[in-house]
């Protein structure tokens, strides 16, 4: 194996190697614009980020963020793996896995109850523990069509220099929903919006304060408009969002966002069915399409278990869980004190809800009632899939009545979304 060293992430040392492995991955074009946000990035995370080198050069890095999660109607500690590359001559050196099993293992040590990023494809964070998160619709439509029951009010233009923290603010306070996530603070919202796109914002304020804002990446005159990220504390905020995207119908010929989870945007679209037969085959065709782009795992379980809504009753179960991260962080550099979850644990769910690590002296004597892998744990933990589902695919091994139980815990979970980007 070659020789590699897996190091501290050091501004001085790190980031101009980092930029040229940003642009052999494709993400940094050698544009000055970007370059400022790039190392605003790198800066804003308080040093956050560890790095692989090799003959004296930085060719791997990831980024990771602190932030946290709504979790059903409470709030968890959230850490983001925010950024994973490897230059081109240092491909398959185990780098980018042996950073993301330490950057996970960081963030355990910082407190995170659970990981989450966005993948580049399924499969490779699954080697370090994480699960692919729920369906996401992206609708494209003619903003003509759309038929939004609010009236239209005028907004006003918003700058990510001038109005950042009123922005990054709006953005915290958004209105809670399952999964809905926020990761970093000012100056990384204003970096990880700017880094691939020039964002345009319009906004709206509720009593002075900016209460919902819609971040928009605009093409030409005609469009495909895309919408970054909308923001906003109530559903009456974000129809207002859409009336206002409804208002472009004279001049942009389509538009894309993600749909909100709690509204089916096609429910609010004037002729749906003949816009798709209008437009098919053009850049403006009418679709709504989905897909799992962010993956999520456990890093401190007790804490995700104490963050359950109580059962009706309390119970007890034994888990024998397997964590694949395991291997990752062998020659990772880690020194850290966060442990992988691999090992038998007693879950408790009621008032004294908790998970607690067996001995091993114990865990020999006790039978486990369920036996799985941390990804799917997390699956189900955060209601992407039910225990049922989970033991028919093998994901989950246990008696039909312990499913049963596990499944009455999460059932009411509405689909989680994360509601920004990551
Ligand atoms: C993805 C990327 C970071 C991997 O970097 P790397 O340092 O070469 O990766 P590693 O050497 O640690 O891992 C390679 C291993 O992952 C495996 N792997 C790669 N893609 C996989 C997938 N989709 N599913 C399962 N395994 C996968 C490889 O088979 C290889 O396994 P092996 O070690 O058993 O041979 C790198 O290709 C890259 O920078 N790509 C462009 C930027 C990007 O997409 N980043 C990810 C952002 S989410």
């Amino acid at each position: 194996m070659e020789d590699v060293e897996l190091v501290e992430f050091e501004y001085d040392r790190d980031m101009d190697d980092i930029l040229r492995v940003w642009t052999e991955t494709g993400w940094f074009d050698g544009e000055d614009r970007p370059e400022r946000f790039i190392k605003q990035f790198f800066e804003a995370n308080d040093g956050r980020s560890v790095v692989a080198r090799l003959n004296g050069h930085t060719e791997s890095v990831v980024h990771r963020s602190l932030g946290s999660m709504h979790y059903d109607d409470t709030q968890v500690s959230l850490g983001g793996v925010t950024a994973v590359t490897t230059s081109r001559i240092a491909r398959r050196l185990r780098m980018a896995s042996r950073l993301t099993a330490r950057t996970v293992a960081h963030l355990g040590d910082e407190g995170v109850a659970v990981a989450a990023l966005g993948m580049f494809e399924q499969g490779f964070y699954d080697r370090v523990g994480f699960a692919a998160g729920s369906y996401e619709n992206r609708v494209q439509v003619y903003p003509g069509d759309l038929d939004i029951p609010v009236p239209y009010r005028t907004p006003e233009r918003l700058d990510l220099d001038d109005d950042l923290e009123e922005i990054h603010a709006a953005i915290v306070d958004r209105m809670p929903w399952h999964g809905g996530i926020a990761v970093g603070g000012e100056r990384l919202s204003q970096a990880g919006a700017q880094i691939d796109d020039q964002p345009t914002l319009f906004g709206y304020r509720t009593d002075g304060t900016l209460s919902h804002f819609l971040m928009l990446e605009m093409k030409g005159e005609n469009g495909p408009d895309r919408v970054l990220g909308m923001a906003y504390q109530t559903k009456y905020q974000c129809l207002e969002l859409l009336r206002l995207i409804q208002e472009w119908g004279d001049q942009v010929d389509s538009i894309r966002f993600v749909e909100p989870v709690w509204l089916k945007a096609q429910e609010f679209m004037r002729q749906p069915g003949r816009e798709y037969r209008r437009t098919k085959g053009t850049a403006h065709e009418m679709h709504i399409d989905a897909d799992a782009w962010w993956q999520a795992r456990i890093v401190d379980l007790d804490a995700c278990v104490r963050a359950m809504r109580p059962a009706g009753r309390e119970f007890s179960i034994a888990v024998e869980v397997d964590d694949p991260i395991q291997d990752h962080l062998v020659d990772s550099g880690y020194a850290g004190s966060w442990q992988p979850l691999s090992g038998l644990w007693r879950l408790t769910f009621g008032p004294n809800a908790g998970a607690e690590r067996l001995a091993p002296d114990t865990a020999n004597d006790t039978p486990a009632d369920l036996v799985t892998t941390v990804n799917a744990l997390t699956q189900w933990w955060l209601g992407v899939t039910s225990a049922d589902t989970l033991a028919v695919v093998g994901a989950f091994e246990a008696k039909p009545d312990v499913i049963d139980q596990l499944d009455d815990l999460t059932a009411h979970l509405p689909t989680p979304q994360l509601g920004w980007d990551i």
